[in-house]
């Protein structure tokens, strides 16, 4: 029998019993998650190429440069910190389970974003600079890193009130706001490329990204609530307006992000209806933790919900309607 612990606690060496589940919903997004399969190179970029060559504007190429710059390395930072930061203090079986599911998505989006910088012809070396050299993306990639670096260091302590808030810190940090803040401007322009029948195969690839990314996001609203439930002592009004105001920080790193990737309109978009998108995405992420909204902006962006609201997909766009299978745990 399995002792009756929570998320965390146990032995971290201890071999996997799953069953009887004690977090159903974390298994359920395991077999969703499984059911989500695909493989980069199941997205042909012949016509990406093409469109690369012929279609695309200098600032176009140079914005989607900006947006590969982004995304490959941050495949890496949550990956580093799925495996460095979480893994070895979350101890619930099916949690760990998702868990290492997730890693392996998050290094098969790193190999994605490989196939396509390596595919089209985009400046290879730009693209890994972008990182290092370009502020805002180095910006967002600094916030990640702290959150990581703060479980890292050895004074953490779980049995203590302080040491369970950092862990709360890094939930939020990664799975809130990395999979659910930082990516979305990023979703939204790489569509809009496909809206005009360009860049499809990059289209395709963006898709099955956003399908897991919804639902690693939905696992981590589900993991900080069923936390907070079991750790009700960490939530103090203090540590509230804490994870409101790591929030709003981030949409401000993920606006000045914006103006970068858009320094002048492209395809009809401007870092102005981007951050509008932004700030309606981040007010979704303080409902679900229960903190309110703060922007109140309507989504700019109608299509985009129409775009990718497919079956089997979590809906992140009405947080409360998760569209998961609920699994039925075995005697
Ligand atoms: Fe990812
Ligand atoms: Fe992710």
């Amino acid at each position: 029998m399995r002792s009756a612990r929570g998320l965390i606690g146990g032995d971290p060496v201890e071999p996997l019993r799953l069953f009887p589940l004690r977090y159903p919903w974390a298994y359920a997004h395991v077999q969703q998650a499984k059911r989500n399969t695909w493989f980069p190179e199941e997205a042909p970029l012949h016509d990406d190429v093409q469109d690369w060559h012929e279609r695309l504007t200098e600032e176009e190429r140079q914005a989607v440069e900006i947006l590969l710059g982004f995304f490959n390395p941050m495949e890496s930072l949550v990956t580093s910190n799925l495996l460095l930061a979480l893994y070895p203090h979350l101890t619930a079986p099916e949690v760990r389970l998702y868990l290492a599911r997730q890693a392996w998505e998050e290094a098969n989006h790193a190999m994605a974003f490989e196939y396509v910088i390596k595919t089209l012809p985009v400046d290879r070396e730009r693209v890994f600079g972008m990182l290092e050299e370009h502020p805002a993306v180095a910006a967002k990639a600094a916030f990640q890193r702290r959150l990581t670096a703060e479980i890292l260091k050895p004074d953490l302590d779980l049995a203590t009130i302080e040491g369970r808030q950092r862990l709360l810190r890094n939930l939020v940090g990664f799975f809130v706001i990395l999979e659910g803040i930082f990516f979305y401007s990023g979703f939204a322009f790489a569509l809009s490329f496909r809206r005009r029948n360009c860049l499809r195969g990059l289209g395709t690839i963006i898709d099955w990204v956003l399908k897991d990314e919804s639902l690693h996001l939905s696992f981590g609203v589900h993991l900080i609530q069923a936390f907070l439930q079991e750790n009700p002592e960490v939530r103090t009004p203090a540590l509230g307006e804490e994870l409101r105001r790591m929030i709003l920080e981030a949409v401000a790193l993920e606006e000045a992000y914006n103006q970068a990737l858009l320094p002048r309109p492209v395809l009809g978009l401007h870092a102005g209806s981007l951050n509008a998108y932004v700030r309606y995405v981040a007010d979704r992420r303080l409902e679900e933790l229960g903190l309110g909204p703060h922007f109140h902006t309507p989504n700019p962006f109608r299509w985009l919900a129409a775009e990718i609201d497919l079956p089997e997909q979590v809906n992140f766009f009405e947080a409360r309607n998760v569209n998961y299978e609920v699994a039925r745990p075995r005697e």
